[in-house]
């Protein structure tokens, strides 16, 4: 079979932590069943990095990232280092929307063993995906500030919303929605505040329903449907938003869930023109980086989607019940502390590493 060549870009804070417990899992699902993966790390996208070079990436990043199928990334933020929107400016934003990663794809799954802080929900309450736009919208360059230092001091940046870039994302939400048993897609929006961009969003989702009749579609203003994520999670299908209301849906889907620590995403590039990127939903975590008790299966799960992604299905099921069983066991000294567990990194990323090499294949 095909040789899948990842780039791993640990980054910074837990990234660097979690990283290698990723890389090992992996390396455990291609033995068993006979992937060839091949890995090549890099230190750059980091704010060490930056204090070095003057820069979180080099020059040519493009052309040495642009040979590889995949970027398994990290996190990247070091704010006492280095201003947070000039290293994400400088490296994952970059990645997004140089190599086109228009899709960025988060589950929010209640896993077996992990307690959810909402009362009375059980594991497969709780089963929905957040289709974030991920290369426009409120995320954009084109702004600045007027008259700077006086009493009239002005700063703007503008939501950018293109046919393009909208009806691309909002065609993956459907077609990822008519092929789940619910057939049902949540659209967030403002469209009572943000009278331009947001009206425009929801003309785009009723034209786009014309080609998805079988699609059962309902749009929220994003300050409710921040409520029905708390009361009745268990409604949602496929969650579509603007890259600013998907970001903040994607923290609070998984907290419903139980943590952050454990959810994954895929930065995806759908024709494959460009690398796609796998990497966790959540930070560099400075709060408790050096301590070794971050969750690193939000890392782990981000390698099974990339393994999904590529057409690895099988050894991506495998991998994704390795996780479910380890944390169906629910064993307090290896879960770590955002489970209410008094294990770290390394007793829960092994225990996961070797649950995925007691796979029984045949
Ligand atoms: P964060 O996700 O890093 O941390 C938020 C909270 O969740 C912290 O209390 C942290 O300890 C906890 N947490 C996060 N991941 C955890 C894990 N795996 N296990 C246990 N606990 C975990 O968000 P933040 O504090 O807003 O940001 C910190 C830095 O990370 C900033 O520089 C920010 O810009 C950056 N950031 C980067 C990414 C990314 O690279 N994709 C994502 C979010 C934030
Ligand atoms: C995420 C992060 C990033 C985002 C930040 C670090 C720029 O929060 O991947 O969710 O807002 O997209
Ligand atoms: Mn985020």
């Amino acid at each position: 079979s095909k040789t899948l060549k990842i780039a791993v870009v640990p980054g910074d804070g837990i990234g660097v932590e979690v990283m290698p417990y990723g890389v090992r899992c992996l390396q455990a699902v291609a033995q068993k069943f006979n992937l060839s993966l091949e890995f090549e790390h890099f230190n750059f996208a980091s704010c060490d990095y930056y204090e070095k070079h003057g820069d979180m990436m080099p020059a040519d990043w493009k052309e040495k990232l642009s040979k590889f199928d995949a970027i398994y990334f990290g996190a990247v933020g070091m704010p006492d280092q280095v201003p947070d929107n000039v290293s994400l400016w400088g490296s994952l934003l970059k990645f997004r929307r140089e190599f086109d990663q228009y899709i960025n794809l988060r589950p929010c799954r209640l896993m077996p063993g992990v307690k959810s802080p909402l009362a009375g929900r059980k594991p497969g309450d709780i089963d929905f995906w957040i289709v974030r736009e991920n290369t426009e919208g409120e995320y954009s360059s084109v702004g600045g500030t007027m008259f700077e230092g006086t009493e009239r001091e002005t700063v703007i940046q503008e939501t950018i919303m293109t046919r393009v870039g909208v009806d691309r994302v909002l065609r993956y939400a459907f077609d990822l929605a008519a092929s789940r048993p619910r057939k049902k897609l949540t659209s967030a929006t403002k469209s009572n505040g943000i009278s331009i961009t947001m009206p425009y969003w929801d003309s785009r989702v009723r034209e786009m329903h014309k080609q998805f009749p079988d699609v059962a579609v309902e749009q929220y203003h994003i300050d409710i449907l921040t409520a029905h994520f708390v009361q009745r999670p268990d409604s949602f299908d496929v969650v579509v938003g603007s890259n600013l209301f998907g970001d903040i849906l994607s923290d609070l889907g998984p907290a419903c869930t139980g943590t952050i620590g454990i959810a994954p995403s895929g930065n995806i590039n759908p024709s494959g023109e460009f690398p796609s990127l796998f990497e966790p939903v959540h930070g560099s975590a400075p709060d408790i980086f050096g301590k070794g008790i971050a969750n690193p299966v939000g890392m782990i799960w981000a390698g099974q989607m990339m393994l999904h992604h590529f057409g690895f299905t099988e050894a991506a099921a495998a991998m994704l019940s390795a996780i479910e069983n380890v944390l169906a066991r629910a064993d307090l000294e290896i879960m770590t502390a955002d489970m209410g567990g008094r294990g770290n990194t390394q007793s829960l990323g092994e225990a996961v590493e070797k649950e995925i090499l007691a796979t029984k294949t045949d």
